[in-house]
């Protein structure tokens, strides 16, 4: 599976970032706080992998690791788009944006090479069965305008086109050894609980900034949302445990069909990127 670039605008509409979704103000802050990481993340995955470029010979993977590249570089641009939107809304974004920068920085600066391309594959993982449960079940993002639906729609079916291009360029440099294996299935339970945590914590801090009113009833809502229906916790949990699989592969879960979507959602958009011209 080698990747496409493609780079598309989605020209979010102000109204979109607000208290948008169905089941009220936490679901909406937490779907924004996981915005909040993306274009710093994206940064740091393309930074990760481009760092073993020159040791994978495999000219397929060559060509898979630029087509990675550009599709997370554009996916850090149009989260950052609606990251500035929810700043202008009063959510503080920029200075949560600017903490994540601070934390990936020094983890470039502390962390062998290695182990931070283990958070990527960590996280690519994690992305990618994300992905899945967007595409997959219309709850997750109810009540969405159709540009943001669009653009989280856009990033999920990429997550899964390039889902094994880290993931084999770790294997290509670490090899299949228990040290390769023990280094990533580490990085996953760290990278895992921390993301959670933080995308948690930055809910916590949306919430805070947002004026519209909330109650337990809306809490009560998000719990649900997690843990009951559409449950996106208990959905996770076995795809997520399949990483520590020995001999794992992001293949072994065969769901290219899901991008059979991608003609349409890129046709859509052009419509967007032709409206606001
Ligand atoms: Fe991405
Ligand atoms: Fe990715």
């Amino acid at each position: 599976m080698i990747p496409t670039r493609r780079d598309l605008h989605f020209k979010l509409l102000p109204s979109s970032v607000s208290n948008w979704h169905a089941k009220g103000p936490y679901v909406t802050q937490f779907t924004n706080a996981m915005s909040i990481f993306f274009p710093e993340g994206e940064r740091f995955f393309i930074h990760t992998v481009r760092h073993y470029r020159d040791h994978i010979h495999e000219p397929q993977l060559k060509k898979a690791v630029t087509a990675f590249i550009g599709q997370e570089a554009m996916h850090g641009r149009e989260h950052d788009e609606h990251n500035r939107l929810l700043n202008r809304a009063g959510l503080p974004a920029d200075e949560l944006e600017r903490q994540v920068k601070k934390f990936l920085v020094m983890l470039e600066e502390k962390l062998p090479p290695a182990a931070q391309l283990s958070i990527t594959i960590a996280q690519e993982h994690f992305t990618a069965i994300m992905a899945e449960i967007v595409l997959t079940d219309p709850r997750i993002l109810a009540g969405a305008d159709a540009r943001l639906k669009a653009m989280w729609r856009w990033h999920a079916l990429e997550e899964i086109e390039h889902k094994a291009v880290a993931f084999d360029v770790y294997e290509a440099v670490m090899g299949r050894g228990i040290k390769a294996y023990a280094l990533r299935n580490t990085s996953l339970v760290i990278t895992t609980l921390g993301f959670l945590s933080l995308v948690l914590y930055y809910q916590q801090r949306m919430l805070k900034a947002d004026s519209h009113p909330r109650s337990w009833k809306d809490f009560g809502a998000f719990a649900k949302f997690m843990l009951i229906s559409p449950a996106l916790l208990p959905k996770l949990a076995l795809p997520w445990l399949s990483y520590m699989r020995p001999g794992f592969h992001p293949w072994d879960h065969d769901n290219r069909d899901l991008l059979k979507e991608m003609n349409t959602l890129v046709a859509k958009t052009k419509k967007y990127e032709l409206q606001a011209a």
